[in-house]
């Protein structure tokens, strides 16, 4: 009660109030296999806010990648429901995965022209739409190169212009910086806060990275192994506009630690099970209030 009246005081009227943009309830998948029926998802239960950057993270095959395709029309649910708030006319969604998913025949400025050209055909304002986006990403120079001769990074540039470019409502993002480098994968995280706090629109956003998922994020959301549901939630309390600096703070380290432990228990079980290195700070626990 405290937190809601809290809420009140600080943040009047703001997204917190508005009806959630993503309701998801009882969302289950299942698949046939050889050896019988695996539940990959589910019963799962989540609101994502209008204009929410929304982090999840998981233990690998938990059903994190089957819930972004199913949010994204690309596979259907087997239970339960996801209903979305769609605001205007344009796409609803578009998606960045981990693997670019770039046709390499061609060029970056054809890939990018690609994500408009789906659908009902090319808007009048395409030629802008992929200049601006191209611009943006710093990709202008190699319009008219091919992905094989691009870096990881760049590659993974043309995926997010190609997504950005449809000026999709929810923007869905497979670990989309998985595949590179430390250094890169910074780069790119600090692009992307940039370029969301610019464009802002819901996002949500998969990562096995927690330094990622909280600097990113305005919400982080933890699920359980196989077959996953929601376990751990937790509001990211930093200010607007973020930069990378934010990392050598002490109260980004604890609640990644939080975080962390909260992953540990709920998600990978035991302490003796097999778990990615943790963090390494001290815990200071209590500085954050769990979500609910
Ligand atoms: N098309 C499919 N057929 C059979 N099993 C699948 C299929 N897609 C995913 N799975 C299984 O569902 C579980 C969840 O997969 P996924 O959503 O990709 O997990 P995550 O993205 O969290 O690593 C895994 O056990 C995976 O092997
Ligand atoms: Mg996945």
């Amino acid at each position: 009660m405290a937190a809601l009246d809290e809420l009140d005081e600080i943040d009047p009227g703001t997204t917190a109030r508005t009806d959630p943009k993503i309701t998801v309830k009882g969302l289950e998948r299942h698949f046939e296999t050889p050896d019988g029926l695996l539940q990959a998802l589910g019963p799962m239960d989540l609101e994502v806010r209008d204009g929410e950057f929304l982090c999840i993270v998981g233990p690998s095959g938990c059903g994190k990648s089957t819930f972004l395709r199913i949010a994204a029309g690309l596979l259907d649910p087997t239970g339960g429901e996801m209903a979305v708030n769609r605001q205007g006319t344009g796409p609803l969604s578009a998606m960045v995965f981990q693997d670019y998913s770039i046709f390499p025949w061609k060029t970056v400025e054809q890939n990018v022209r690609f994500g408009l050209e789906v659908g009902a055909g090319a808007p009048a304002d395409a030629e802008e739409r992929v200049g601006y986006w191209l611009d943006r990403l710093g990709l202008a120079a190699f319009r008219r190169s091919y992905p094989s001769e691009l870096s990881g990074g760049m590659r993974q540039r043309v995926s997010i212009a190609r997504a950005l470019v449809v000026e999709p409502e929810i923007l869905l993002m497979d670990e989309p910086f998985a595949a590179l480098d430390a250094q890169l994968r910074m780069l790119m995280q600090d692009e992307l806060l940039a370029l969301w706090q610019e464009h802002r629109r819901t996002v949500v956003f998969i990562t096995h990275n927690l330094d990622e998922a909280v600097l990113l994020g305005d919400r982080v959301i933890v699920m359980s192994k196989r077959p996953g549901h929601i376990v751990g939630e937790f509001e990211v309390p930093f200010t607007r506009p973020r930069t990378a600096d934010l990392r050598g703070s002490g109260e980004f380290a604890a609640l990644e630690q939080e975080i962390w432990a909260n992953l540990r228990s709920e998600a990978y079980g035991a302490a003796d099970a097999v778990t990615p290195a943790a963090p390494t700070v001290p815990t200071r626990r209590g500085l954050f209030r769990r979500a609910r």
